[in-house]
């Protein structure tokens, strides 16, 4: 359904090109849900920013490219990067980053979703019609459609989150991306967020990516999912499998960081920080923070390689084991 094609992205800074996402290769499926998890500053929110087609300065797609697939009149329609937008709202939805504070404070919800549906999905309907689906659809979501005549300022930070998500759903889309939906609401209204997106997903059966830095999220809804490091995928799997039997050394640090009931010994936080962009090391990104490093994963960066059935790993050691 969605292909990423050695893609490479920059940001273009009078310091220089930032590169931030470096030769991905990927694919998400239909009817699944895709978590991509990693330290804030890897590129997650780039890497969605490409997928929805919001390549604006200083960002730049260096090379690569997205290719969205969706059924359409029958057929199979395919959109790629540059062309994605024509498949806004309709195939695909993105729930950006801090959400929250993208709908206008002073405009009422309902008007906002008037303003966000496209005309050609309204036909010539009436706004009090297209106001009774939207209604009617927030009765079916839980939510209560007197939401519609509210003011943003008016609703807490996980009602009006309820209410992007009801929106980027509205039009039923083969693919909804949502980054760090639930960062910055409180444990409570964060689970509900979750129960939303996951019932949305199951009802609509359609794909839904969900990035998040929380790799406890991942666990408790993801099917698949992805974990980045300094820009490109360290690893990606079943999400079961991962936590399992995580195969990187950098997601065995991230699982092992990872609080468990009723074990008390303290957990290893990960030594070290991610390397800046700017001047990333030689070789394996990971290396400077890896204990396994070898001379190998200084000098040559590792390609990002099936080496179980359905497991991608971008690591030397996991590579050498396997073959
Ligand atoms: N407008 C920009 N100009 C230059 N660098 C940027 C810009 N936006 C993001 N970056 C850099 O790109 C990297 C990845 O950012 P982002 O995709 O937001 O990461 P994440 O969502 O994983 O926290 C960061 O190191 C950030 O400094
Ligand atoms: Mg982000």
């Amino acid at each position: 359904m969605l292909k990423i094609e050695n893609l490479s992205t920059s940001y273009k800074t009078i310091d220089g090109d930032v590169r931030v996402l470096n030769n991905i290769n990927f694919e998400i499926h239909d009817n699944e849900i895709f978590g991509i998890a990693g330290e804030s500053g890897c590129g997650k929110t780039t890497l969605l920013k490409v997928l929805y087609d919001i390549i604006d300065f200083p960002l730049q797609v260096d090379s690569g490219r997205v290719v969205l697939s969706v059924r359409e009149n029958g057929g199979t329609t395919a959109y790629e990067t540059g062309k994605i937008r024509n498949a806004w709202w309709k195939h695909i939805s993105y729930v950006p980053q801090a959400a929250q504070s993208v709908l206008n404070p002073i405009t009422r919800l309902k008007n906002q979703f008037l303003d966000s549906i496209p005309e050609e999905y309204r036909k010539n309907e009436a706004k009090e019609e297209t106001l009774k689906r939207v209604a009617q659809y927030m009765e079916e979501l839980s939510l209560s459609p007197d939401l519609l005549d509210a003011y943003p300022f008016q609703l807490s930070g996980g009602m009006r989150q309820r209410a992007i998500i009801a929106l980027a759903t509205f039009m039923s889309p083969s693919l909804v991306l949502a980054d760090e939906p639930t960062t910055a609401l409180d444990v409570v209204v964060q689970r509900g967020i979750l129960m939303m997106l996951m019932r949305l997903q199951r009802k609509l059966k359609n794909t839904l990516v969900l990035v998040s830095h929380d790799i406890g999220v991942h666990y408790q809804i993801t099917n698949r999912m992805g974990i980045m490091y300094s820009g490109s995928f360290a690893e990606l799997g079943r999400t079961d499998d991962i936590f399992r039997d995580p195969i990187h050394p950098y997601t065995q640090m991230l699982i092992g960081a990872l609080p468990r009931i009723g074990d008390k010994t303290p957990r290893a936080g990960i030594p070290g920080r991610p390397p800046a962009l700017t001047n990333p090391p030689d070789g394996c990104r990971f290396a400077p923070r890896c204990p396994y490093a070898s001379d190998r994963c200084r000098a040559e960066v590792p390609e990002f390689r099936e080496v179980r059935p359905g497991r991608f790993a971008a690591c030397h050691l996991v590579q050498e084991e396997a073959s």
